[in-house]
């Protein structure tokens, strides 16, 4: 099978997860996109969704999926119960590199809101340990070379990401050469570095459920305990 095949089957089976008539979160990126093709054939079953992405609201708004703010959701005391979203590395206890789309900032905040994440994978996603894909991280342009040097301190590789402005204005340092042993603590220390908006490790809120599109089909993992 090939690789878009395996992100239409596990966007297919996200529907599963979906809470009739509430609101749903979307994240972004491939496979995303096509769980919102997906979501536009069944798209009675939602009361409309909160989006992470300017992408991914055009696409939902094409398929006839109202978008609401989510300042207003949650003012207006509503609830999200679930957040699809797909990742770039995801590790057995689900915690995940993510903003290969550059999303990641929005990504968090629509996460934190919602009450259950599920991530939507293919096995080429799934690894032992985090840092394999260059660790993304958006910067207020002021501070690049002030973050960088701290990464490379650390021993890593950070390097702007070229031609991207994120939906915040900002930029993007994609890391490599990191191997995250402890992904939690390395996510609160990069978070409290002047100039870091937001880094693309989701692991003290990590997935709920992780769906996974292999060859044999779609598996649903719960997190590994530790
Ligand atoms: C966007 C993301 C995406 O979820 C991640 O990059 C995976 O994308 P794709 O489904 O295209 O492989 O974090 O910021």
């Amino acid at each position: 099978m090939d690789q878009n095949a395996l992100k239409r089957a596990v966007a297919r089976a996200a529907l599963d997860h979906l809470q009739p008539g509430e609101l749903v979160g979307v994240g972004s990126g491939s496979t995303v996109n096509f769980f919102i093709e997906e979501l536009g054939k069944v798209r009675d079953r939602v009361a409309g969704a909160v989006s992470s992405s300017e992408r991914s609201g055009r696409l939902l708004r094409e398929q006839g999926i109202e978008v609401l703010d989510l300042n207003e959701v949650l003012g207006a005391g509503r609830r999200i119960p679930v957040y699809i979203d797909g990742a770039d590395e995801i590790n057995p206890a689900l915690q995940m590199i993510k903003g290969g789309g550059a999303a990641l900032t929005r990504e968090k905040i629509v996460a934190d809101a919602c009450s259950r994440f599920v991530c939507i994978v293919d096995q080429s996603k799934w690894v032992e340990v985090l840092g394999g894909y260059p660790l993304p991280i958006e910067v207020i342009p002021m501070a690049r070379e002030l973050v960088a040097s701290r990464l490379r301190a650390m021993g890593a590789r950070p390097k702007p990401r070229d031609g991207v402005v994120t939906d915040n204005g900002q930029l993007i340092l994609d890391v490599a050469g990191l191997r995250i042993e402890d992904p939690a603590a390395l996510e609160a220390e990069i978070n409290q570095w002047p100039g870091v908006v937001t880094v693309g490790l989701f692991a003290r809120k990590a997935a709920d459920v992780a769906l996974v599109a292999t060859a044999g089909g779609v598996e649903q993992r719960l997190p590994a305990r530790g």
